[in-house]
């Protein structure tokens, strides 16, 4: 074997083998990080051995066991055996996905993938498939896929013509959506003062009186409705059936964030959540989060595939384009890229439909139990109610107390999470996103946090 692959293996298995009992959080500031990884860059480079083995040992105080079963930080989910071994194969093979014409196997493997993502979240049968980097870039080919179809009803034609003097278009969002929603509008030069926030309840889903009302105020302008599956605090979702009916009444497009959310299509026990999801136009999903494939991966789904490809697709006589098979490039917004429809590929078929749906329940039943334990002890509060994988819990009633628990544990070392606010007070989010959490792991954790509280 190639010597550096094999030392890659070796180190890797080490790192995988290891993760589990590790100390979850990083034990290195940059300071430190700088003055072991820097170096002068040397003029006739270095033994790629060494360079690895450095690399590997440099690094390691500045890892975040993130891959741990006790990690429950933002929602990054962990990684399934198979989709990180299908993620070297990838690397190793280094096909440029974008064209057909520079693999045929990764245009099938991507059309085959998100097939079955698409039929495992119960999105209609037709509907088109891109891979992106995360959700980020599914939310900004969905929303620049909606922008296209809104605008161009009113006969504008954003692709060719621009957004100078196009219509008005307006983004109705709820007040509790996630960051990337903005990130999008922001790069799409639809503008910041173009979003319209919807209030919304105590868990943070719109309300739909209030989308109504905000939808009624110019009811003519081009409409872009955004909506999640799964809100990133309390993990809620949103009543998508009264919500299409409004958007689709005044002729809006409904772009959903299911960025961990969506997964719920996934299994029987918790399909309801997502009831009505599927009269959307596109959906915004990853499969870094709750499908565990490695990053980067994200996916984007549109009902209307002529639009998505005429937003996107672009062509030169260069490319080989006269073998009317799927371009991946022609679904989301990077020219050249890797395979990362190929983990997903492997990750779906390894687990079956059962698998998915064991894996989706299984992170949903964790995070029950993390409300069961916590709930019981006189000195927390769990403050959000626990629908999905996300619990949000209070610790002494007092905001000091939570800051005092999220470092206390994150110094500590047996778990990980962080601490976010909702509706002005502090709290410890927990996220429940991978396959190798066990119910012994949430009893340890549950207790690593108790012992954190002030007396
Ligand atoms: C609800 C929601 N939407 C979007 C995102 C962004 O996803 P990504 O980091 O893959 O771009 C996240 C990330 O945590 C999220 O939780």
């Amino acid at each position: 074997m190639d010597p550096l692959l094999e030392l890659a293996a070796r180190l890797s298995a080490e790192h995988v083998d290891t993760a589990p009992e590790r100390h979850v959080g990083w034990r290195a500031d940059a300071s430190e990080l700088r003055a072991a990884l820097g170096r002068e860059l040397s003029l006739d480079g270095e033994d790629g051995e060494a360079v690895l083995r450095e690399l590997a040992a440099d690094a390691e105080p500045g890892l975040v066991m993130s891959t741990s079963p006790r990690y429950f930080g933002f929602v990054i989910g962990g990684t399934l055996p198979v989709a990180r071994a299908a993620d070297w194969m990838t690397v190793a093979w280094d096909q440029n996905a974008g064209g057909y014409s520079c693999s045929p196997s990764m245009s099938v493997v991507e059309e085959l993938a998100g097939g079955w993502a698409r039929d495992l979240l119960g999105l209609p049968a037709h509907a088109s498939c891109g891979f992106t980097t995360g959700c980020q870039m599914a939310h900004v080919t969905g929303l620049a896929v909606a922008r296209h179809s809104v605008l161009g009803r009113r006969g504008w034609n954003a692709e060719e013509q621009g957004l100078n003097g196009a219509p008005p278009l307006r983004v109705v969002v709820p007040e509790d959506r996630h960051i990337t929603v903005d990130a999008a509008v922001k790069l799409l030069g639809i503008g910041l003062a173009n979003l319209r926030a919807v209030a919304c309840d105590d868990q943070g889903r719109v309300i739909p009186s209030e989308l109504e009302r905000e939808l009624a105020r110019e009811p003519d302008m081009a409409t872009i409705v955004t909506v999640q599956a799964g809100n990133v605090n309390t993990g809620a979702f949103e009543d998508f059936a009264a919500v299409c009916e409004l958007a689709h009444q005044h002729d809006a497009w409904v772009h959903v964030d299911g960025a961990f959310g969506l997964w719920a299509a996934a299994t029987e026990r918790r399909r309801g959540l997502v009831a009505g999801v599927d009269q959307a136009d596109s959906w915004a999903t990853d499969g870094h989060k709750t499908l565990n494939v490695p990053h980067d991966c994200g996916m984007v789904f549109v009902r209307d595939p002529d639009a998505h490809i005429g937003t996107i697709a672009v062509d030169a006589h260069y490319l080989q384009r006269q073998h009317g098979e799927r371009n991946n490039g022609d679904w989301s917004p990077d020219f050249s890229r890797r395979a990362r429809a190929t983990p997903v590929y492997a990750a779906l078929r390894a687990l079956g439909r059962r698998g998915v749906a064991n894996l989706v329940d299984g992170m949903c039943d964790r995070a029950t139990q993390f409300a069961e334990i916590l709930g019981a002890d006189p000195r927390a509060e769990i403050v959000n109610d626990v629908v999905f994988n996300q619990v949000l819990v209070r610790f002494g009633d007092s905001d000091a107390a939570v800051d005092a628990v999220t470092a206390g544990i994150q110094q500590e070392g047996t778990c990980w999470a962080s601490a976010t606010e909702w509706r002005g007070r502090r709290a410890l989010r927990i996220s429940v996103s991978n396959w190798a959490t066990t119910p012994e792991d949430v009893e340890r954790s549950a207790a690593a946090m108790l012992a954190q509280v002030p007396a």
